[in-house]
């Protein structure tokens, strides 16, 4: 019988000490929140496809002026430039002789700088060797950010291309010709679209805004 109330009280001191964590916890207060984007920033990202083909892009992404650019380099591929406006328009395309371009029109704008508010917090997770954050959001993204720096770690979509974010510099700028679509962008010659150019679309950070 001693034995049994010793451990009884054991657990209850477990309990006690435990309780004022669970209920800090469960008031919300204490539940990390993602950092929004910086206004203006340039990052390398590296991608896995999931279908087994890789992917290197810069993203400059700048808020104030409205606009974000994506420089997507498939393995071996061609580079496809995806400049995106706050007005919904998004100009996909290749340069050179064989240069196509394909315009969309999406009912919203660039990605806010908060696009993340909204998620789930999932708890603290070790990724490409971080202490991490995540949360997901609408069963669409899983987003990683550093717990020390705040940083963008890696986002993951719901079908499994995985984004990690290879440098992260606030404050970096696009030159201004780099925004500028090309001639052939604003005629209406449909013969220059590559379909293959769509297999990204779906995956439009612009759907969180
Ligand atoms: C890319 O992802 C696929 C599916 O998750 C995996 O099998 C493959 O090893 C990954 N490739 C690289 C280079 O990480
Ligand atoms: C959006 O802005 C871009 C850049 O100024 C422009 O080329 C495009 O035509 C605009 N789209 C619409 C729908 O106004």
């Amino acid at each position: 019988m001693a034995v049994i109330s010793m451990r009884i009280t054991i657990v209850s001191w477990v309990f006690l000490l435990v309780m004022p964590a669970v209920v800090v916890g469960s008031d919300g207060e204490d539940t990390p929140t993602p950092a929004p984007w910086p206004e203006r920033f340039h990052a390398q990202l590296y991608m896995n496809l999931s279908d087994g083909r890789l992917q290197i892009s810069d993203l400059w992404y700048d808020w104030p002026a409205g606009r974000n650019v994506n420089l997507m380099q498939k393995q071996l591929g061609v580079l496809l430039h995806d400049v995106e406006w706050d007005n919904g328009t998004s100009f996909y395309y290749t340069l050179g002789p064989t240069g196509h371009c394909r315009t969309m029109l999406f009912p919203v704008g660039i990605p806010r700088r908060d696009f993340m508010v909204g998620s789930t917090y999932l708890g603290p997770r070790y990724t490409d060797g971080f202490l991490c954050h995540l949360w997901e959001k609408v069963d669409f993204i899983w987003y990683y950010e550093d717990a020390a720096t705040r940083r963008p770690v890696r986002w993951d979509f719901y079908d499994g291309i995985s984004t990690h974010v290879m440098t992260f510099e606030v404050g970096g700028v696009l030159e201004e010709s780099q925004w500028q679509a090309p001639s052939n962008c604003f005629t209406d010659d449909k013969d220059r679209e590559d379909p293959s150019e769509n297999d990204l679309l779906p995956h439009s950070l612009r759907k969180l805004t």
